[in-house]
């Protein structure tokens, strides 16, 4: 294995890279062959996430029942060796914990009481941690402590990753009250009344530091912020409720945490990742698949760790496409700081074998 760091970076000069490679990678190192892990690796693709899901039964149950949510987060570390762990949750336990009606509808994703007016969002509460907001989030930051030993004991250079979704994207579900293909209700309210929607995303911006520093002291190693639909956005728009709000909780959570590493990954930003990239304050950026990499490797900031983007579709494909895809990607990012990732999250069809072919790829490099 290669290990360069960047000679621009003071930082690193002489010193050794942290022992897991990715915190070394977080940390500006340029590793050879680079650490990967894929979003979503936990999930249904996975004949013993299936096992567990019907153990636990509803969706929600399995993300606040602590053995079985470790459970699933340990299944792809043992059976792929990845370099991190992501703890198994989901982006919506925030407004779930803040109050607000949630439930997964079997087969059509998640359903909130929406949020659309002002009597909507009094009803919201706080992110207090010795109260309710706190009671709510207990079994998943105990889900955190279980993973951690669970690493330590078995997995010693795998990297623990805490995450939630940024506030925009959270809103996009609170607001409309389900997944959408048009907005309407969300982008409808920014536009309408942007003071009530300012306080919508002040709240999940307290909310969100409070949660992720609670990850923090449980464990987690790395936090990602989730930024699915950073891509439905005018540039104002981008800069005051993607831009903003990150930077406040990067800058937050650098203040209480200032050695662990946040990635954020704004799916979809198209040419405002170069504003995301250098104004947030993150560590790495995570690439979705529409971001050339050779532009990404060249264009953003050399410091920052680049993160990605194989196409899920490339991976449920398999042979040539997976392998030609894989090779254009690993070109590009030779000799900077990267991570191996997808460009979203996997599909749940994809053969676990397409992963095992996908990593011997990587590795080989
Ligand atoms: O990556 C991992 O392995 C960790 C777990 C994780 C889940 N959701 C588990 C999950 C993470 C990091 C998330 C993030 C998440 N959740 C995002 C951001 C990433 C993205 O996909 O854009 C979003 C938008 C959500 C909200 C959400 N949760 C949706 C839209 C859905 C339905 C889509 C689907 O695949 O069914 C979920 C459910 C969900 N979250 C599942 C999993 C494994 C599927 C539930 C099941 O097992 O039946």
């Amino acid at each position: 294995m290669s290990k360069t760091p960047p000679p621009s970076d003071p930082r690193h000069a002489g010193a050794e890279p942290p022992a897991k490679p990715l915190l070394a990678a977080l940390a500006g190192w340029a590793l050879w062959p680079p650490p990967a892990w894929l979003m979503r690796q936990a999930g249904r693709y996975l004949p013993e996430y299936r096992a567990t899901r019907a153990k636990a039964g509803a969706f929600l149950s399995l993300c606040t029942a602590p053995e079985l949510a470790a459970e699933v987060t340990l299944q792809p570390i043992r059976r792929y060796g990845f370099d991190a762990a992501i703890l198994f949750s989901d982006i919506l336990i925030v407004p779930w914990a803040l109050g607000q009606k949630l439930w997964f509808a079997e087969g059509e994703g998640p359903r909130l009481d929406p949020i659309r007016d002002a009597a909507g969002f009094a009803a919201l509460g706080r992110a207090d941690m010795a109260g309710s907001f706190g009671g709510v989030v207990a079994p998943i930051l105990e889900t955190v402590r279980r993973v951690r030993a669970g690493l330590a004991e078995a997995h010693p250079a795998t990297t623990l990753i805490g995450f939630a979704g940024s506030p925009w994207t959270v809103a996009c579900y609170m607001v409309e009250g389900a997944g959408s293909r048009e907005f309407l209700a969300v982008k409808g309210l920014a536009y309408r009344d942007p003071a009530l929607f300012a306080a919508l995303t002040e709240r999940l911006v307290d909310a969100t530091i409070a949660y992720l520093s609670a990850q923090v002291d449980a464990g987690a190693e790395v936090l990602q912020l989730f930024e699915s639909w950073a891509g439905i956005l005018s540039e104002p728009q981008f800069r005051r409720w993607v831009i903003e709000p990150t930077r406040a909780i990067v800058a937050a959570l650098k203040a209480r945490h200032p050695g662990v590493p946040v990635i954020g990954f704004p799916r979809g930003a198209g040419w405002l990742i170069e504003a995301y990239a250098r104004e947030t304050g993150i560590d790495a950026i995570g690439l979705d698949t529409t971001v050339p990499p050779g532009w990404a490797a060249g264009r953003l900031p050399a410091h920052l760790a680049l993160q990605g983007n194989l196409d899920p579709v490339a991976l449920l494909t398999g042979g040539k496409a997976l392998t030609r895809e894989t090779q254009v990607i690993l070109g590009a990012m030779r000799g900077r700081p990267f991570i191996f990732n997808l460009g979203h999250g996997i599909h749940k069809d994809t053969p676990p074998e397409h992963v095992a072919a996908l990593l011997r790829l990587v590795r080989a490099t």
